[in-house]
C-alpha cells in the first residue's frame, strides 16, 4: 500500500534535457502531420474504446441508484489534438445517457490557448446534472490556468480547484483537487506548506472542504495524479476518478518506464485498512511526445453505481467494446479486454 509513499513525493519526473528531448520529438512529430495522424491513427470511431465499470455498494442509497459516471480525460490539445476531433465522441457519449460528466485534466498540453478548440466541444457533451473538471499538471502551463479555468467556465463546465460543490438536490457532492505536482512545486501552497508539511496541509485542505457537505451525503472524488487516492480515499468517497497515465500510452517492454505508473483500477484503503473507495485511472484521449499509443487505447470510460451485496473489493466488471459496437454491446462477445494493471503502491 502506498500509505507509507508520501502522497508529495510525486516528482517532478523529467530533468531539463529529457523535456528538451521530448519538445524536439513533438515538433519534428507535429510538422511531420501528427495531428492527422494520431486522430487517424488512434481517434477515428472504430479505436476508441468504452470502457464500461460496474461499482456496487452495498449501502448505496435509492436515490442514486444506477448512477452513471462519464470519465475523460488527458486531452492535450495542441500538438496533436483540437475540438474538431472530438466531435464524433460527443455523439457518442450522448447515447450512454450519463448522469453527470467527469473530465480530469491535462486539457492542454503546451499552450493554454488550445483550450479553446476543445472547450466548445467539452461543453456539448450532455448528461443530466453537468460537467465538473479538475486540472492537469499540464494546464498550469504559462500560469494562466486562471484564464484557462474561465475558458472552461464559460463553456458551461465547472472547474473544482480544492473545491466541493453539491449534486443538484441529490446526497451527492463532486470533489476536485489542484493538481498535486503544481502543488508541490509550490506556487499553490501557502505560507505555512513547507515541505515537510505538505501532506498534512492537502489532508487539513480536504477535511475544510468536506465540513461543507451535507451529513449521510457520499462523494465522488476527482484528482489529476491517482497518487492522491491515499488521501482522498474513506468509506463515503465511492469513487476517485484520476488520469495522467495515459495507460502507459506506448504499453511496451523498455517503454513503459518513460511514463508514470498506470494504476488502472484498484481499491483503496481508508486509514484503518478497511477497503474503501474506488480508484479508476482513465488512459486519457490525447498523446504527449509523440502522436502514437500502444496497447493503451485512447478510452471513455462510463462508471455505473449500483446497490448490491458484493463489497466493493470482490466485485468488478469491465467490457471493452469498440464504438462500434456501442447499442449492441451485451449482445456481442467483447473485443479482448485489456488487462487491468495495478503497480501503483502494490
Ligand atoms: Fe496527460
Amino acid at each position: 500500500m502506498d500509505a507509507q509513499r508520501s502522497l508529495l513525493q510525486t516528482p517532478r519526473r523529467h530533468s531539463r534535457w529529457r523535456i528538451a528531448g521530448f519538445a524536439a520529438a513533438q515538433r519534428l512529430a507535429q510538422v511531420c502531420g501528427g495531428r492527422a495522424w494520431y486522430r487517424w491513427r488512434h481517434l477515428h470511431p472504430k479505436r476508441w474504446v468504452l470502457r464500461l465499470e460496474t461499482l456496487w455498494v452495498p449501502d448505496w442509497p435509492a436515490r442514486l441508484e444506477g448512477l452513471r459516471v462519464l470519465q475523460l480525460s488527458d486531452f492535450h490539445a495542441g500538438p496533436f489534438l483540437r475540438g474538431e476531433a472530438l466531435t464524433p465522441l460527443v455523439a457518442a457519449t450522448e447515447r450512454q445517457a450519463p448522469d453527470l460528466i467527469a473530465l480530469t485534466g491535462d486539457f492542454i498540453t503546451d499552450d493554454w490557448r488550445d483550450v479553446q478548440s476543445i472547450a466548445p466541444t467539452l461543453g456539448a457533451l450532455r448528461s443530466r446534472y453537468g460537467s465538473w473538471a479538475v486540472f492537469g499538471n499540464h494546464d498550469y502551463r504559462g500560469r494562466q490556468e486562471g484564464t484557462l479555468a474561465a475558458t472552461l467556465r464559460e463553456a458551461g463546465i465547472r472547474v473544482l480547484l480544492d473545491a466541493t460543490e453539491p449534486v443538484a438536490d441529490l446526497p451527492l457532492w463532486v470533489t476536485g483537487l489542484h493538481d498535486l505536482e503544481e502543488r508541490r512545486a509550490g506556487s499553490l501552497i501557502d505560507s505555512q506548506g513547507e515541505h515537510d508539511s505538505e501532506e498534512a496541509t492537502l489532508r487539513a485542505r480536504l477535511a475544510a472542504l468536506r465540513s461543507q457537505q451535507s451529513a449521510g451525503s457520499w462523494e465522488l472524488a476527482l484528482c489529476h495524479h491517482p497518487i492522491g487516492a491515499a488521501a482522498l480515499a474513506r468509506p463515503q468517497t465511492f469513487a476517485i476518478l484520476a488520469g495522467h497515465t495515459h495507460g502507459r500510452q506506448m504499453d511496451l517492454p523498455g517503454l513503459r518506464r518513460l511514463g508514470p505508473d498506470h494504476p488502472g483500477l484498484q481499491v483503496r484503503q481508508f486509514l484503518d485498512g478497511e477497503p474503501a473507495s474506488m480508484l479508476y485511472v482513465h488512459r486519457g484521449v490525447g498523446v504527449v511526445g509523440l502522436p502514437v499509443r500502444s496497447r493503451a487505447p485512447a478510452e471513455v470510460l462510463l462508471l455505473e453505481v449500483r446497490r448490491g451485496p458484493q463489497a466493493r473489493s470482490a466485485s468488478r466488471f469491465e467490457t471493452l467494446a469498440r464504438w462500434d459496437a456501442l447499442g449492441s454491446a451485451g449482445s456481442r462477445p467483447p473485443h479482448a479486454p485489456l488487462r487491468e494493471t495495478n503497480r501503483f503502491g502494490g
